[in-house]
């Protein structure tokens, strides 16, 4: 055990570098508190259900690729109002991606025979005779874009970067640990941010990945977590306790 912090220390720095300190640890804390938050309502709901799940995080990089809501629809609760033939062009027309060019021709026929009856008069039901609506539930989703993925991607790497390199810097200065450990404590949020980051992209590609989104974010939480509570408990516990015992090496005179 290292007992003689050759860098500076937490628990003797100056009391202003420790409110300075201080004050940033609240804030990054309360920061990160609201991520997990904002995590739960956007992604957490992902698959209608409350609580961040494996499920959520696959509706949200990859999508629900098994088919549009139109097309599962005509498999089920809808197959019987339009003859199987019928049900088969508008899944074709949904697969290929809902184009205008046969709505005028072909679809909007069949929908105005079949399904108008119902979806034009009873005002809960989205009004498909109109294209923008049939549009919608025509619809594969196919999770998220590449373009969105880029902007969110870059904005991380290089925000959240700069928030563990002081959460990091400020731990540089704790005491007690074993050189190997602090360098390791240190790494390991920037280690787990490329995972997380790597594990959106390849969950776009591939649901499976999505149980390594869930261990990067549980993976840097943690690791800034203990940092974090140990800045804060060496910088003002630690020197109070001092007083009472003389053997504290890291104290300077
Ligand atoms: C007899 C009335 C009736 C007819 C005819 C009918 N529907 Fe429906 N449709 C409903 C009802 C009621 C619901 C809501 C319950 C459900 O989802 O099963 C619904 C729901 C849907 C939904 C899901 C809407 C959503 O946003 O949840 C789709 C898509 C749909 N219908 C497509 C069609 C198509 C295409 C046709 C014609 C081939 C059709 N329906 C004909 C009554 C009808």
């Amino acid at each position: 055990m290292q007992t003689h912090s050759p860098w500076l220390n937490l628990p003797s720095l100056s009391l202003s570098v420790k409110a300075l300190f201080t004050g940033y640890i609240l804030v990054v804390g309360l920061g990160l508190l609201m991520a997990g938050a904002q995590i739960m309502l956007t992604h957490g709901m992902a698959d209608g259900k409350f609580g961040l799940s494996v499920d959520d995080i696959v509706y949200s990089y990859y999508g629900n690729r098994k088919g549009s809501k139109l097309e599962s629809k005509l498999y089920g609760s809808m197959k019987d109002k339009a003859t199987p033939q019928e049900n088969l062009i508008l899944i074709k027309w949904a697969r290929e991606g809902a184009p205008e060019s046969e709505w005028e021709p072909t679809i909007k026929p069949i929908v105005d025979a079949k399904c108008a009856m119902c979806h034009a008069h009873i005002p809960s039901l989205p009004n498909i005779t109109q294209l923008p609506t049939m549009k919608q539930v025509a619809e594969v989703d196919q999770g998220a874009e590449v373009s969105s993925l880029t902007r969110v991607s870059h904005i991380h790497l290089f925000g959240i970067a700069f928030i563990f390199f002081f959460i990091g810097l400020i731990f540089s200065m704790a005491v007690g640990f074993h050189p190997w450990l602090k360098a390791l404590l240190i790494f390991t949020p920037f280690a787990f941010l490329i995972v997380d980051i790597a594990s959106w992209w390849l969950t776009k590609l591939n649901p499976n990945f999505a149980y390594l989104v869930i261990v990067g974010g549980v993976g840097y939480s943690l690791a800034s977590t203990v940092m974090l509570f140990t800045s804060l408990y060496q910088m003002w516990v630690m020197p109070w306790q001092g007083k009472k015992s003389s053997e504290n090496t890291w104290q300077d005179e």
